[in-house]
């Protein structure tokens, strides 16, 4: 890479391949993150869901593997419960419920999504990882502060110019330009219109024009044509979710695995009918049946574990009702790497 023409990204993380592997949290695995790095791309870690323990030992393991430079990445989302929309959204999921002989009336485990507070930086004070990145904008300036404290460059996804612009006046070292066709949720965090936003080929020449930051692109990314455009079109580096997902070191269930196989290139939305916020998905029944954009589904405060996700993820059935994260680039990757068993 000594003749690379765009050094930047290269330089600002000590990488060698201006490759990032995306955070994708509950797919992306230790031995994902060092296999990256230590072939000199960037590897990203994934950590709002795990404990402070749980974090030390992923990251333990991978130091283990590798000396390379690695991010970690966190959500940022200020959790929001709202007892009306729960009730009107159970309402709306009821028929799903009978069709299964479930009471729709039933509880439900719930799975918070930890907010980026105080704990999650004293472990960043601890594990003093390279980079950081975070999704759906940026924690508050006291708990900013902190991170940047610790020496940790800092990144962050974009959707639109304004957003990117946002960013780098915050102190980002680099912004992630996520185009439409992006696999799993929006960056979006400043309010707008999801219909209105682009994909990469508009929108990293405009936030390459607007900011001073390097420009990482995202989105539909799933081969070398892909880098090589996202170059032409003023991107430092690439970020690739959705072509991780068929590493044998992505833990993907057998359910979901099957689902991106066959998934043709028509087959992919953006809904908001899994999390309340808009993500691309495969398009499955429940996402034809239900919107794919649904007024009533309550804010994110946690993962709704809707009582069928469990029985289809212990099985090799058709995906009927669970969420399958995938981009629009989906069609592209050779499905070959996918492994059964892993
Ligand atoms: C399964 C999946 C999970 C994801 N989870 C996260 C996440 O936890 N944090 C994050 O910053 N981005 C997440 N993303 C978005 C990626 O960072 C990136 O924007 C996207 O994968 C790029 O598009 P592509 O999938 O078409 O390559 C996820 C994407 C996928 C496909």
């Amino acid at each position: 890479m000594r003749n690379w023409p765009d050094r930047r990204i290269l330089d600002l993380f000590g990488i060698e391949l201006p490759i990032i592997q995306a955070p994708m949290t509950t797919v992306v695995t230790p031995d994902m993150v060092a296999a990256v790095a230590a072939a000199g791309g960037l590897g990203s870690l994934p950590l709002t869901m795990l404990s402070p323990h749980q974090a030390q030992e992923a990251l333990g393991a991978i130091r283990r593997r590798t000396s390379a430079p690695i991010n970690v990445n966190f959500l940022c989302h200020v959790p929001v419960v709202d007892p009306a929309r729960e009730r009107a959204w159970r309402r709306r999921l009821a028929p799903y419920y009978v069709e299964l002989g479930l009471d729709p009336e039933m509880q439900l485990p719930l799975a918070p999504i930890p907010p980026f507070g105080s704990t999650q930086c004293e472990l960043l004070e601890e594990l003093k990882p390279e980079i950081v990145s975070f999704h759906r904008g940026l924690p508050s300036e006291k708990l900013l502060d902190r991170v940047k404290t610790t020496g940790a460059k800092i990144l962050s996804s974009a959707t639109t110019v304004k957003e990117a612009l946002w960013l780098e006046e915050r102190g980002c070292a680099a912004v992630i330009a996520q185009g439409s066709e992006a696999g799993g949720h929006r960056g979006t965090f400043l309010p707008g219109d999801v219909s209105t936003q682009t994909g990469i080929a508009a929108l990293v020449p405009q936030i390459a024009d607007a900011v001073k930051v390097p420009v990482i692109a995202a989105g539909g990314i799933a081969d070398a044509r892909g880098i090589a455009a996202a170059f032409a079109l003023g991107a430092s580096a690439v970020q690739m979710g959705t072509a991780y997902l068929f590493c044998p070191e992505a833990s993907v269930p057998p359910v979901y695995r099957q689902a991106l196989k066959s998934a043709r290139e028509d087959q992919t939305a953006i809904t908001n009918v899994f999390t309340g916020l808009p993500a691309r998905v495969i398009v499955t029944r429940i996402v034809r049946e239900l919107a794919p954009f649904a007024a009533e589904i309550p804010p994110p405060s946690h993962f709704r574990q809707q009582p069928w996700r469990r029985c289809a993820l212990n099985r090799s059935r058709p995906v009927r009702r669970i969420s399958c994260l995938c981009g629009a680039g989906r069609p592209h990757i050779s499905a070959g790497s996918l492994k059964p068993g892993n």
